[in-house]
């Protein structure tokens, strides 16, 4: 068997398109145009390289983005500073502080600083909440975006026995709740699993999310089974891959994803689309206000 490709790319090119046919009709009705602001600490390389596909997104889609490149040694209090001018400003609709940030920021207390309703990551304790308790609001991008992609494969998906490989507060753990609210049995691995061979073996939907090439051995799959790979890794030789054995994984499941061109794609799109979403939360609050004046 040779899996059928799971293609980030086209389907993340047709969610961007559709942004943008939504932010033409608000402009028409003269409603504000979407903004981003993309907060960036220092020059890593790699977040470098994401910021710039997001603000390349941003364009496809007509949605304004301002960028803040803060140097290195910006002091924690500085970029709190940032984060509370811009919540209050009415003509930014979604706030995103890249990461990783230098070791003296703590990211946490950063990202629980943006106000819950322009945290178009999805990343604040508010969102991640509401997603625990089936209320979804602005969704974690990467773990949304495995969805949209999942949907492709299994349009019913309740039942599945649905197996996550990390446990991060951004990809892991909110993916585990989105696929609980899809109806899948789940279960999380993380570095104290006993037997993680055992456990991917159950998966019909494998989400592996360490970082770690290769971690996810091709003959460890369930025939037949979905595999979502949203590691990234580049190999001393430059090329990308990500944490699961391709060629020996793709020979066994049904559905695959490529790395590149699966999931950092969408994560992108769902980006996107929460900045709209930001946007109308905001035309709301706005009504709510005149209606209470
Ligand atoms: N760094 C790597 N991926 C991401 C992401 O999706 N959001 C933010 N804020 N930082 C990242």
């Amino acid at each position: 068997m040779s899996a059928l490709i799971l293609d980030g790319k086209k389907l993340s090119a047709e969610i961007v398109a559709g942004v943008a046919v939504e932010v033409s009709a608000r402009v028409q009705q003269s409603l504000t145009v979407p903004a981003l602001a993309v907060i960036q600490v220092g020059e890593d390389p790699a977040s470098s390289v994401y910021v710039r596909n997001k603000r390349q997104a941003c364009e496809r889609a007509g949605i304004r983005s301002l960028m803040y490149a803060l140097p290195a040694a910006v002091t924690q209090s500085e970029l709190l500073a940032l984060v509370g001018t811009l919540n209050h400003n009415t003509l930014v609709h979604g706030i995103l502080v890249q990461l990783p940030l230098p070791a003296h920021i703590d990211a946490a207390t950063v990202l629980e600083r943006i106000h819950p309703n322009k945290d178009v990551d999805g990343f604040h304790p508010c969102n991640i909440g509401r997603l625990a308790v089936r209320m979804p609001d602005l969704r974690s991008c990467t773990p949304y975006g495995v969805m949209r992609l999942l949907a492709l494969a299994h349009a019913d998906m309740k039942g599945l026995h649905a197996v996550v490989v990390g446990a991060s507060n951004h990809v892991g753990r909110p993916m585990g709740l989105e696929l609980l609210l899809a109806g899948c049995t789940v279960t999380t691995c993380h570095r104290f699993t006993r037997d993680l061979a055992e456990q991917v073996a159950k998966a019909d939907i494998l989400v592996v999310a360490v970082g770690r090439p290769g971690l996810v051995r091709g003959e460890w799959i369930k025939p037949g089974a979905t595999v979502i790979d949203v590691g990234i890794n580049r190999l001393a030789d430059g090329r990308l891959c990500g944490d699961v054995e391709f060629d020996v994984a793709s020979a066994r499941a049904a559905w695959i994803t490529p790395v590149p061109g699966g999931v950092g794609p969408m994560t992108v799109a769902i980006l996107m689309e929460n900045t709209l979403r930001a946007a109308r939360k905001a035309d709301m609050a706005l009504t709510e206000e005149e209606l209470a004046e």
